[in-house]
């Protein structure tokens, strides 16, 4: 089966190539949506200043040349020069029957397929994960799957804060509580109370904050004792993040960490050559890179410390040994990181020391997919009365809760009550953040993620158990339903038109790094298959109107599994 934006585009150029030439086969064919037809092209206005001809002159002769084709019933010139197009419903339905014969649903392979490092979710030992970091782990989660379902080869990267002046105090807090007591309050997740313990101690208590930092230089060394400790706080946090990542059905295991320290070992070296190349300079005692275009509010130049003036190393030197590392050791032809919006500068300026580096050169692309906030109602901050960062596993539990609220008149069975409540709660809160606009900051609010009408994952994953249902009431299995499909009216031709639509939403979030857009394109799914159930009786139908409506269920059934698989969101047994 072909998309029909892209199965268009080609008609287009062919019809360019027919009737103006070669040299004008390569033109954009510019396939949008339409309100009129199905389709538009707008490439005869983009061309006509090229040609210098009127643009409706131009469409109407691109028309003509559209207008032999199979796909094609319609073209019609409309306004300054669109190219509006109805694709005819033998078209349709053939090409949905052969998507329903193809495994991958219409999705073919990227060509060229790139290595694609994916820099996401952002954790830090001896943290919890707070509500901030669920954008930065369930985005890049949903990129790092659509990525690689396109065949890309993916590298997941947690870049995780396991380094830095803070491990000193930390160090020295586990000592003066003992090990065990240490093992045990981490094991519990109480990461926030041993931290902000710590930190206490630090503010307030000079001789704590001298052997502090006496421990950061030991650690940094490589000493024995330091590193013991250190170990022990990264492996309790670890097995947090483990248990985290697996109940959020998070893909990232102890193979993607890519910890801070992990470029320790490379950092004097990358000094060196930032050094050597000019690119680097001393200033004030430390090691700055100034990459131009980058000035603070002062207007004097901002710089990426890139070794301190007391010989330390910190967060920028280590994201420049990483970038350094992923593009010139890992090969990487592409680089995502999913980050919030705060730290964009200092990205942005971490692409721009890697380009005068010459790390970054060619087709290599860097790039900051940048997560906006979570906010309470009002657009605040969210916080815990006391102020502090609501950690992510509390909005986990709430969901969950209230999701075992949503549906409890419908089991009577309490463990398969709660296994739902789970599947539908941690769906409803990743949907939720998947389907906006990543940059734009949304409110939680737990009653409208969890609604079973409107754009939800709730919404979603009952539309596939209502289908399902449809196939169990015809003692059939879905994945055993072929064609033919033929499209007796409006609401099978307007749902087998957006099933085609699936490659391209695919294609969209891969090129951009925008989920939403195939989370909007699963609604608009859902929505045109509630209308079609509305509307067209499915198991009342008689023979081959009833083959040919269970083959659009079934096709619908399964472009809403694979893409939901896509973005990361599980979808229950049943509902
Ligand atoms: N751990 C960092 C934080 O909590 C986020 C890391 C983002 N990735 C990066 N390469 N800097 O802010």
């Amino acid at each position: 089966m072909t998309d029909p934006e892209i199965a268009l585009g080609g008609l287009v150029q062919a019809a360019l190539t027919a009737e103006l030439g070669e040299a004008y086969a390569a033109a954009d064919p510019l396939i949008r949506p339409s309100q009129f037809a199905d389709y538009q092209s707008n490439v005869a206005l983009s061309l006509a200043r090229r040609l210098g001809r009127p643009p409706r002159e131009v469409a109407e002769q691109v028309a003509a040349g559209l207008a032999g084709a199979a796909a094609v019933a319609d073209a019609q010139v409309s306004g300054p020069g669109f190219i509006n197009i109805t694709l005819r419903d033998g078209w349709i339905a053939e090409q949905a029957a052969g998507q329903l014969a193809d495994p991958r649903l219409g999705v073919t392979p990227a060509e060229p397929a790139r290595r694609v490092v994916v820099d996401y979710s952002g954790p830090n030992v001896a943290k919890e994960l707070h509500a901030g970091h669920l954008r930065a782990t369930v985005v890049g989660d949903a990129l790092v799957r659509v990525l690689e379902h396109l065949g890309h080869a993916v590298i997941r990267a947690a870049h995780l804060g396991d380094w830095g002046t803070q491990f000193g105090m930390l160090i020295e807090h586990a000592l003066d509580l003992g090990e065990q007591a240490t093992a045990d309050q981490l094991a519990a997740g109480e990461f926030t109370a041993f931290y902000q313990a710590a930190r206490a101690k630090f503010d307030s208590d000079p001789a704590f904050a001298a052997r502090s930092r006496q421990r950061v230089v030991q650690l940094q060394a490589g000493e024995e004792q330091a590193m013991r400790l250190w170990r022990l706080l990264v492996d309790d946090s670890m097995e947090y993040l483990r248990r985290l990542y697996d109940r959020l059905d998070i893909t990232l295991t102890d193979a993607d960490m890519a910890p801070e320290s992990f470029y320790n070992p490379m950092l004097a070296d990358v000094c060196a050559e930032l050094e050597s190349k000019g690119i680097a300079v001393i200033s004030d005692g430390a090691l700055c890179a100034f990459p131009p275009g980058f000035t603070g509010r002062d207007g004097r130049p901002l710089p990426l410390m890139l070794r301190k003036s007391d010989g330390g190393y910190g967060y920028d030197s280590t994201d420049i040994a990483a970038i350094r590392y992923r593009l010139t050791e890992l090969g990487a032809t592409r680089i995502i990181y999913v980050v919030g919006s705060e730290q964009h500068q200092h990205l942005e300026m971490v692409f721009a020391v890697a380009r005068q580096a010459g790390w970054l050169t060619g087709a290599a692309t860097a790039e900051h997919a940048v997560v906006g906030l979570m906010t309470a109602p009002g657009g605040q901050r969210l916080r815990t009365r006391a102020g502090e960062q609501i950690k992510l596993v509390t909005l986990m539990d709430e969901a969950v809760e209230r999701a075992e609220e949503v549906i409890k008149d419908r089991y009577d069975d309490p463990e398969l009550r709660s296994q739902i409540a789970e599947t539908v709660g941690i769906g409803a809160l990743k949907y939720a953040d998947l389907s906006v606009a990543r940059d734009t900051s949304y409110v939680l609010d737990f009653d409208r993620m969890l609604a079973l009408t409107g754009n939800t994952g709730p919404y979603l994953q009952y539309a596939i158990d209502r289908i399902r249902s449809i196939f169990h009431r015809a003692g059939l299995q879905p994945e055993h339903v072929t064609g033919p499909i033929t499209l007796t009216g409006d609401p099978e031709r307007a749902l087998a038109l957006r099933l085609l639509g699936f490659a391209t939403a695919v294609g969209d979030v891969a090129a951009t790094a925008e989920p939403h857009k195939l989370a909007t394109y699963l609604f608009e799914v859902a929505s045109a298959f509630t209308t079609f159930y509305e509307q067209c009786p499915v198991l009342t139908a008689e023979g081959s109107l009833r083959a040919s409506r269970l083959a659009l269920a079934a096709l619908t059934l399964r472009v809403l599994s694979a893409g939901l698989g896509l973005l990361g969101i599980p979808v229950p047994e049943r509902m």
